[in-house]
């Protein structure tokens, strides 16, 4: 039995002169603080990247500081570490002390770092919006060794049919967009595709422009090589 591959979704950054669409860029990004990251961390992503995607200093300063930070020393009157509020320079941090915290808070699944996902899955956008739309009653004809076990969820998407992640996005207007975007979960699970796309490939615009710099020097560089080709052997008719 094999997983479905992904669904077919466009994004306004595919094709050698894809762009980033910002406005859902940052639907994407309060999908992913309003719902993911409960489980899940952007280790590679600090918060004044966030400045890329269109926020002000400001409102990077605000978003982090509603962040905590671990940090190294410990309270000496509870013996716990102690925290203070992110700052624009720190990373996003993972939800979870340890990995023994994440897994006690997920049927002993790891919820991954998703900084990278869109990169670490083959055709990794669709595969994000897939596996987030994807969830499905089983199939009853599966093999009983497919059937989802307890704390697992039939998602034909994911490589071992059933995931422990429980299906995050459930329900339309789930978050309430500042842009006025209808929040359907099919809109939601695009945007936030789309935002994880780019914590993976933030440079994504630069790397097209630069092939398409390439691309029309090289014609230019043809087209001459061409002329004094005829110039060499014009005597020689
Ligand atoms: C795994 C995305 C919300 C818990 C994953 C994976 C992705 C993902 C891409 C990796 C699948 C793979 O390995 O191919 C998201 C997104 C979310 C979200 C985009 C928000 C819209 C959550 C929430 C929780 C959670 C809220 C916890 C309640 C997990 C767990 C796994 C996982 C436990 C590991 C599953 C397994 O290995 O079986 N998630 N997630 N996720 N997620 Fe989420």
């Amino acid at each position: 039995e094999f997983h479905k591959a992904p669904k077919h979704v466009a994004f306004a950054s595919d094709g050698p002169f894809g762009k980033y669409d910002r406005q859902q860029l940052q639907r994407g990004f309060q999908v992913y603080k309003e719902v993911c990251a409960a489980c899940h961390g952007l280790e590679f992503v600090a918060f004044r990247n966030l400045e890329d995607i269109g926020y002000s200093e400001a409102e990077v300063k605000a978003i982090a500081n509603q962040w905590q930070i671990e940090v190294p020393d410990v309270n000496p009157k509870t013996g716990e570490a102690s925290t203070r509020r992110a700052l624009p320079a720190d990373n996003f941090p993972n939800p979870y002390a340890n990995e023994v915290a994440a897994r006690a808070a997920n049927n002993n699944a790891m919820p991954p770092d998703l900084s990278l996902m869109t990169k670490a899955r083959h055709h990794g956008p669709a595969y994000v919006y897939s596996l987030l739309t994807g969830y499905q009653d089983p199939d009853p004809k599966l093999p009983k060794e497919n059937q989802p076990g307890p704390g697992l969820y039939y998602n034909p998407y994911f490589a071992n049919l059933n995931i422990a992640m429980p299906p995050p996005i459930t329900a339309d207007g789930q978050v309430t967009y500042a842009d006025g975007t209808n929040p359907t979960v099919d809109q939601m699970a695009k945007d936030v595709a789309a935002f994880l796309t780019w914590t993976a490939e933030p440079k994504l615009e630069n790397r097209h422009r630069t092939g398409l710099a390439v691309v029309i020097f090289l014609l230019i560089a043809t087209w001459l090589a061409y002329l004094s080709y005829q110039n060499i052997w014009s005597s020689k008719k």
